[in-house]
């Protein structure tokens, strides 16, 4: 068996716990591809993951991170699979995952990847599936966005943020963001029509009547998720992401008269395939802040949890 680099973490710590090894090839099973990574998306999970948070509980060190890939296929499932080596393709492999994508290779199942967009580069490709797929899952899917709702996206500048108010955009709905002040202006081309900037305004001031609620920060800074609660008409949704920043979210929203759920993205290549088409035609676009080379993961984990990054944080790994 042949060994590839990766970025490696031996158990819990800081940025400097990833280091770059030597490790085998992740062994392809079943109707599994075995995908050469080009670049990997770096998320917040990761960090979460890296520090112990999360999903580590389940892993095991040493453990490669990552979940979000766009690559080449080397090897397909079987002969005659219309998607063959050589061919370029972008994904997600599912959570929890100890052989992940911040590597040379991956592997993973035709349910959870899909043809790179031809108009994307792989690094743009690879900031693609987990935030889009959170945000589709939300605005789409749970919120049902339509014309004539009104909803309030938080941090909308973010990764799954600025697909979340493109989404909600695109479907009709009246689109509101909180951001601070360098990504107002960013925002509004994005398509949202009001954005209230947190680090000057109180967003309960400035908004209110809303039918749902796309919360992207919750409890984790300055009560967000608590004080959204007074901004929803009565009967409205809230659903929140950030699903460990706040345990009494459903009896709070049913004590305020409003409704509430958790959410968790579903790493599904076939819905992945339908924002692909968004992304081919141009309504929806990815915007990538920072591109560190796999080396670097550990400067990339650091620009990301200072928590304001535009748009997402993406390692390349080779040339393509
Ligand atoms: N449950 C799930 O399935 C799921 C999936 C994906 C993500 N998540 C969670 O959802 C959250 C967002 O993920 P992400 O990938 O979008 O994170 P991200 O890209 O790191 O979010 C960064 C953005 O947050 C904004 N922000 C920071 N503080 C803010 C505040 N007080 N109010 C409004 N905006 C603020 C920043 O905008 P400014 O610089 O303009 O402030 C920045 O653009 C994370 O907690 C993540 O773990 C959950």
């Amino acid at each position: 068996m042949g060994t590839m680099r990766a970025v490696v973490i031996e158990g819990a710590g800081g940025p400097d716990a990833l280091t770059v090894a030597e490790r085998p090839l992740p062994a392809k099973v079943n109707a599994e591809f075995l995908v050469k990574v080009v670049a990997a998306g770096v998320n917040p999970i990761d960090a979460k993951t890296r520090s112990g948070k999360g999903v580590a509980a389940s892993l095991a060190y040493p453990a490669i991170l990552g979940n979000e890939f766009s690559g080449i296929v080397v090897e397909s499932p079987y002969e005659a699979h219309p998607i063959k080596p050589g061919d370029e393709v972008y994904g997600i492999t599912p959570v929890p995952r100890s052989a992940g994508s911040y590597a040379e290779y991956v592997t993973a199942s035709a349910l959870h990847l899909t043809r790179k967009p031809a108009a994307l580069s792989h690094v743009e490709a690879a900031g693609v599936p987990l935030a889009a797929l959170t945000a589709w899952g939300m605005v789409v899917e749970i919120a049902k966005a339509h014309e004539g709702q009104r909803i309030l996206i938080h941090a909308g500048a973010g990764g799954v943020g600025h697909f979340a108010v493109q989404f909600a955009q695109y479907f009709g709905a009246y689109v509101i963001a909180t951001a601070s002040t360098r990504n107002v202006g960013w925002l509004r081309e994005l398509g949202a029509a009001e954005v209230v900037d947190h680090s000057v305004d109180r967003f309960e001031d400035a908004v209110s009547n809303v039918d749902v609620v796309i919360d992207l920060v919750g409890n984790t800074a300055d009560e967000t998720g608590t004080r959204s609660l007074r901004v929803l008409r009565p009967g409205g949704l809230l659903i929140n992401a950030p699903t460990g920043s706040w345990p009494s979210l459903i009896d709070d929203a049913a004590a305020a008269g409003v409704r509430a759920t958790t959410f968790k993205y579903t790493p599904d290549g076939s819905t992945l395939a339908v924002v692909s088409r968004l992304l081919q035609s141009g309504d929806v676009r990815v915007y990538v802040d920072q591109v560190f080379d796999l080396d670097d993961a550990a400067a990339a984990h650091t620009a990301l949890e200072t928590g304001h990054t535009r748009g997402k944080i993406v390692l390349k790994v080779c040339d393509g």
